[in-house]
């Protein structure tokens, strides 16, 4: 079976929890690779929410192995939190195992990420404030600690001293209270009985698995438009959460990345600051907002709502190798007359080639768009009769045009079974039999 990278062609929340739940029984192992709990992947199976947002969203299959590599950022608390909430769902905890060398969130990475946010006021990222960008600096400074650290106490107790005294020093310059080193040694010794069972080599173990013949889908959090070099800079997250970052994530050779699925919303949405060409400023995104429940799954922050903008998933298909998507939420557009499509952008009056790569180019840009007409009924309930409307057909053609790229999984509401697939196209991405039988509910799945 292929090793496949399924992640998000936008600004995230394109709905790649609920494809990567859907696509887990076709694989022996899920693994993240970038990010840490600044992301919120939900999954809902009749009618029961779950967000997951360290943890791979396979967990909910009886019997997957679940890994967390090392170029994602480790929250403790908030990891033994999710273990807490997975346990309720009857989980077994044996299966997620962490990297030794995933890099550790510290109490002072999100102290002093909510004062540097606070400092740059209008000008903020608008962050999910979780300690991500703080803890991937300390990564690249190499002053980070790893989950492998939690296992020795003295050199633990160490290095936080070391870290911790150097970052009072900021903690003091924005007027914050100064933290004691003892007790975050403290804190984070306790965490340490709790996430030993958890941490392994994950690379070797990983080519172990390949070795014997396993497959491993690989999730991505947050979107190619938020990844760290190829985003839209300064206005991302701090990883690499385009395919890129898969290998060095998990560490894999690139041969064994077969496949990218690429996971798009019919519309886009932004959470946070920066560059959005198609974001809608009238009653119509709050439509988009209201009906598609556009709200943060892990901060719950309105997200912004706007059209399709084919230049920015063309860009994305094109940096990521993804020839086949998986579209989400087209029933949110269900009630418009005209939906509108940006085909292309005008930079000072002149149409641009390619995607700009400086996000002052792209806060500028006035997007072309084309109007598609609307199909005016309910894609959930076509979706159920097999019966699609034709200008529906015609919309997602048009998109898949656009992009380069072919639709595999039309995803139409936020259940398993609310889910069309077209077989042929998703040869080599997973096994249409198997998708098949959870959509009707007879595999493990809970
Ligand atoms: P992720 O971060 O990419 O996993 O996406 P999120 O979970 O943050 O946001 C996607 C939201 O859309 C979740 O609330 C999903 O339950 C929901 N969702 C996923 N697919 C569909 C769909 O096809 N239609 C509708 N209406 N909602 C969907
Ligand atoms: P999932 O995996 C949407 C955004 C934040 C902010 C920027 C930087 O659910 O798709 P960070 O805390 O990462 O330093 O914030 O990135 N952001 C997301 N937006 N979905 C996400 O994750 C996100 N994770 C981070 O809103 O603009
Ligand atoms: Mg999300």
């Amino acid at each position: 079976m292929a090793n496949v990278a399924v992640l998000g062609t936008q600004w995230g929340d394109e709905g790649k929890g609920k494809i990567v739940d859907l696509l887990t029984p076709s694989f022996d192992i899920i693994a993240r690779y970038q990010g840490g709990h600044n992301a919120g992947h939900t999954v809902t199976i009749r009618g029961r929410k779950i967000v997951l947002h360290l943890i791979p969203s396979g967990i909910l299959h009886r019997g997957k192995l679940c890994v967390i590599g090392n170029g994602v950022v480790l929250s403790p608390p908030a990891f033994l939190e999710e273990l807490d909430v997975l346990r309720e769902f009857g989980i077994n905890p044996a299966n997620i195992l962490i990297s030794h060398n995933a890099h550790l969130i510290m109490p002072y990475h999100s102290l002093l990420e909510k004062c540097r946010e606070e400092c740059l006021a209008e000008r903020k990222i608008g962050t999910t404030c979780r300690g991500i960008g703080p803890a991937y600096e300390d990564k690249a400074a190499r002053r980070g600690l790893r989950a492998g650290d939690l296992l020795d106490q003295g050199w633990l107790e160490d290095k936080i001293r070391e870290n911790v005294l150097e970052k009072n020093m900021e903690l003091v310059r924005f007027g914050q209270p100064s933290l004691d080193p003892r007790a975050v040694f403290e804190e984070y010794a306790g965490y340490a009985q709790r996430l030993k069972p958890h941490i392994v080599d994950v690379s070797t173990l990983l080519q172990q698995r390949l070795r014997r013949g396993q497959s491993i889908l690989f999730e991505g959090a947050q979107g190619t438009m938020l990844d760290l070099d190829h985003g839209t800079y300064p206005f991302v997250t701090s990883s690499s959460s385009a395919a890129g970052g898969v290998c060095t994530g998990l560490g894999i050779p690139p041969g064994q990345v077969h496949a990218v699925l690429g996971v798009t919303k019919a519309y886009t949405t932004r959470v946070g600051s920066g560059p959005f060409p198609t974001e809608i400023p009238d009653e119509r995104g709050e439509i988009l907002s209201k009906r598609g429940n556009e709200f943060g799954a892990t901060t719950g922050r309105r997200r912004r709502c706007g059209w399709f903008d084919a230049v920015a998933v063309a860009y994305a298909c094109r940096l990521n190798g993804i020839t086949r998507l998986a579209v989400t939420k087209p029933d949110v557009l269900d009630v418009f007359d005209k939906i509108p499509v940006c085909t292309g952008y005008r930079y000072k009056g002149t149409p641009l080639r390619s995607f700009p790569v400086d996000s002052r180019v792209l806060e500028k840009v006035e997007p072309r768009y084309r109007e598609l007409p609307g199909w005016k009924t309910s894609l959930a309930e076509a979706a159920e009769s097999g019966r699609w409307p034709q200008r529906f057909k015609d919309y997602l053609r048009t998109l898949e045009d656009m992009v380069e790229a072919r639709a595999c999984l039309v995803s139409t509401g936020v259940e398993r079974s609310q889910t069309i697939l077209l077989p042929r196209l998703l040869r080599g991405i997973a096994d249409p039999d198997q998708v098949r039988a959870q959509l009707r509910g007879r595999l493990a799945g809970r």
